[in-house]
């Protein structure tokens, strides 16, 4: 039977979750734009998940039927810009092109202006080369703000970065 990609949910992600979890951690195809390296074994992948993904204060997995295929995050900034967080997530290779980056980016959302009502501002950054993560944040909604010239640095090199952001106040978020 075939999948139904509109059942997606999300959940905090857990240390059980490990065999789900190495399908995209150690997949390079899939780390190639995210801020981690491969992990080429289970317990070190686990101990990222115990030190930075269950203590983050909203890192959650994105699930079809409560199996875990992706994780999504948001980070809230801090002191005067509290005001503002970026959004960051990241799929197992077997799904994508399914649809559903987009959906969860766009339940993300929804769900974090409620959740943080202080929010004016969710914002992603994305290397220019990530076309498909940009298609994703366009289809979401958000809007293109521009190039950010070597902004932050890639495996160790310099990256240009497009910036991306969707407003409290965007009619697709108080609609
Ligand atoms: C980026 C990522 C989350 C996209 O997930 P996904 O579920 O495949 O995304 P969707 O299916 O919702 O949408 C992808 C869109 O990008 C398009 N796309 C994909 N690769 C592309 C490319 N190389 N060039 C142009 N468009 C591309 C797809 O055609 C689709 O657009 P469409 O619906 O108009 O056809 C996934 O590829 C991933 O996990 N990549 C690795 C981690 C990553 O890069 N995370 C983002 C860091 S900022």
């Amino acid at each position: 039977m075939e999948n139904d990609y509109s059942d997606i949910t999300f959940r905090q992600l857990d240390l059980s979750d490990a065999d789900d979890f190495m399908e995209w951690y150690s997949d390079e195809k899939v780390s190639e734009f995210c801020s981690w390296d491969t992990f080429t074994s289970k317990q070190a992948a686990m101990q990222y998940v115990a030190d930075e993904v269950i203590p983050h204060p909203w890192h959650k997995a994105i699930c079809l039927k409560n199996k875990p295929i992706g994780s999504i995050l948001v980070t809230p900034f801090s002191g005067n810009d509290i005001f503002r967080a970026e959004l960051g997530y990241v799929l197992g290779f077997n799904y994508w092109g399914k649809g559903i980056a987009t959906t969860a980016v766009k339940m993300a959302a929804a769900a974090i202006f409620v959740e943080w009502p202080h929010l004016d501002r969710l914002e992603a950054v994305v290397a220019v080369e990530n076309l498909g993560s940009q298609r994703v944040l366009e289809k979401a909604g958000f809007t293109r703000e521009g190039v950010l010239r070597k902004y932050y640095r890639l495996k160790g090199k310099p990256k240009n970065a497009v910036i991306f952001s969707l407003l409290s106040t965007d009619p697709q978020v108080t609609t």
